[in-house]
């Protein structure tokens, strides 16, 4: 059971991990990142095209989020963990401008990276803010749909993210989550480290 001390202790780690990956997330994880991520992925060409390069420098998505659901005109999606921004960004393509894409990130650095992307990419309608996925400040029942990718494997009070993401979901809203599961348990070392945590 992890105490408020180790709580605190994670998610500083990852802090620290995910500022610099704000700046490029070249080299800094075992999977392909950046626009190569996004293709591999299989994400819409058109979305991509339309997309800045600034957009894919911090994307280190583990999924294709758009891949598991539809996000219609004028819904209000939430992105947790919304890193630079490009999930948001494609988000912000789908609702229009009838629609609004709202973003959290624990991180301060991926969270301005967030907001100066979108304004870059002329994305007026939406919002990013500096939060956690246990407490999103926003009230009940605020959003059509929240996506994550590869995000609440980091959080470490989980069961408290999912409350908070079903309490600012609408009723009949949607859950659209990609992320990474270890089907065989954590190896012990890799418990105390946090490298290992966010890898
Ligand atoms: C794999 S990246 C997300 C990728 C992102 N969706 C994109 O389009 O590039 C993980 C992000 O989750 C953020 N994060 C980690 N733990 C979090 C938590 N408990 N609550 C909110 N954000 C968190 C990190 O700061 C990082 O920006």
């Amino acid at each position: 059971m992890a105490t408020e001390h180790d709580v605190e202790g994670i998610q500083q780690g990852i802090r620290q991990k995910y500022a610099a990956v704000a700046a490029s997330a070249t080299g800094k994880f075992a999977y392909p990142t950046g626009r190569e991520g996004a293709v591999t992925l299989a994400y819409d060409p058109v979305h991509l095209a339309a997309a800045h390069e600034g957009l894919f420098a911090a994307y280190c998505g583990v999924g294709n989020p758009f891949s598991l659901g539809e996000i219609r005109e004028g819904e209000a999606p939430l992105d947790v963990g919304c890193g630079g921004g490009l999930d948001l960004f494609v988000a912000s393509r789908l609702v229009g401008p009838t629609g609004r894409a709202c973003g959290i990130d624990l991180t301060p650095e991926m969270a301005s990276r967030a907001r100066a992307n979108l304004t870059s990419a002329g994305v007026a309608h939406a919002d990013v803010k500096v939060a956690t996925a246990e407490a999103i400040p926003y009230p009940d029942a605020t959003f059509d749909v929240v996506t994550s990718n590869g995000v609440l494997n980091l959080a470490p009070r989980k069961r408290q993210s999912f409350r908070d993401i079903f309490r600012v979901l609408r009723p009949g809203g949607r859950l659209h989550l990609v992320d990474i599961v270890l089907a065989d348990g954590v190896p012990q070392p890799s418990t105390c480290s946090i490298d290992a945590w966010s890898r």
